[in-house]
């Protein structure tokens, strides 16, 4: 099969169309931080994430990164994110090395970061990386010959999680501007929240932060968000922002931070999304969650059309797909 060029793409004798040749801004660059995409780049960013989906319905797979690797990097667990980074890769014809499981490698031999990121670098095209320290995919950045994807650095960021939930919006929505969208649950270490709530800046959107006391959004978060020109405010409950809300987005208590046990159980359970809550909420409500979810929507949600996490998942990949090629100057 041909490589896929910009212009148009010729796959099983069917040709899709891929618009107009782009101009490579992404070629060979880390993606550390959603500060790094300004609006127009988000419009380039969700439309090669449409050709990738209408690429994938219409043949699965196809050549577009043939002979390409990419190195996924995960020092802490994930199922979704490194699992869709490989489908993905796959997916446009390349191939993964999956790190997963660092007790297996060098790094249970007391490896540095550096050291790991400069070997992976030696053998393939692309690293992404997921670490629990913040800041580690920055650090990994210098010391990479190859561009640097950050799949989520401790409680600091996780771009393609926020690019991917603002493409889930875009689609359930229709737009994002004009927006009321809640962030409940743990906004104190919730890396996906973080990076949302900075790309939120880029839109004329209201933004409803509903935590816990002991989880609000760390404050230097907030503050860099509202000098940005964001209207959030915060609330204790989801009851008096409910009515308003447009898209609710849930985050499980992120449990592998905490000190003691006691700590956690005070706040877990605190806030549960119901059938009851659901229909409180307005028809048209978005309803995510980065997951994995431990309890904070229930399961009886599953089958209400507004519950979009499981669509969430599947955007994704084609999120992902896109970001790759871009980076690899090939979308
Ligand atoms: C999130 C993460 O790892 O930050 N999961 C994900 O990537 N989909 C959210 C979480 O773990 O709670």
């Amino acid at each position: 099969m041909e490589r896929v060029q910009a212009g148009h793409a010729p796959m099983l004798g069917k040709r899709v169309e891929l618009g107009p040749p782009r101009d490579g801004r992404f070629k060979g660059k880390h993606i550390l931080s959603v500060n790094q995409f300004s609006r127009e780049d988000l419009e380039y960013v969700f439309s090669v994430a449409e050709e990738m989906r209408t690429a994938v319905e219409l043949v699965g797979t196809f050549d577009l990164l043939k002979g390409k690797v990419l190195a996924c990097l995960f020092y802490s667990p994930s199922t979704r994110t490194s699992s869709s980074f490989i489908a993905a890769v796959e997916r446009l014809g390349g191939s993964a090395i999956p790190i997963n499981e660092v007790k297996y490698s060098s790094v249970s031999k007391g490896e540095s970061l550096p050291d790991t990121v400069r070997t992976l670098a030696a053998y393939a095209d692309l690293i992404v990386l997921r670490h629990p320290e913040t800041g580690a995919a920055a650090t990994a950045a210098r010391y990479s010959g190859k561009p640097i994807i950050n799949a989520g650095d401790g409680q600091g960021e996780h771009p393609t999680q926020a690019l991917l939930d603002l493409f889930t919006i875009r689609h359930e929505r229709g737009h994002v501007d004009g927006l009321t969208i809640t962030l409940l649950g743990d906004l104190k270490y919730g890396r996906t929240v973080h990076s949302l709530a900075r790309l939120l800046t880029k839109h004329d959107v209201k933004v409803r932060m509903v935590s816990p006391e002991t989880l609000r959004l760390p404050r230097d978060v907030l503050e860099e968000v509202r000098s940005r020109g964001l209207m959030v405010t915060e609330h204790a409950s989801l009851e008096e922002v409910l009515p308003d809300t447009d898209v609710l987005y849930v985050t499980r208590v992120q449990k592998e931070y905490f000190d003691d046990q006691a700590a956690y159980d005070a706040v877990q359970g605190s806030y549960v999304i119901t059938a009851d809550t659901m229909r409180r909420a307005r028809k048209d409500m978005v309803l995510m969650h980065p997951l994995p979810r431990v309890g904070e929507i229930a399961m009886e949600v599953d089958d209400d059309p507004r519950a979009a996490y499981f669509r969430q998942v599947q955007y994704g990949l084609y999120v992902r797909m896109a970001l790759i090629a871009m980076v690899m100057g090939r979308a």
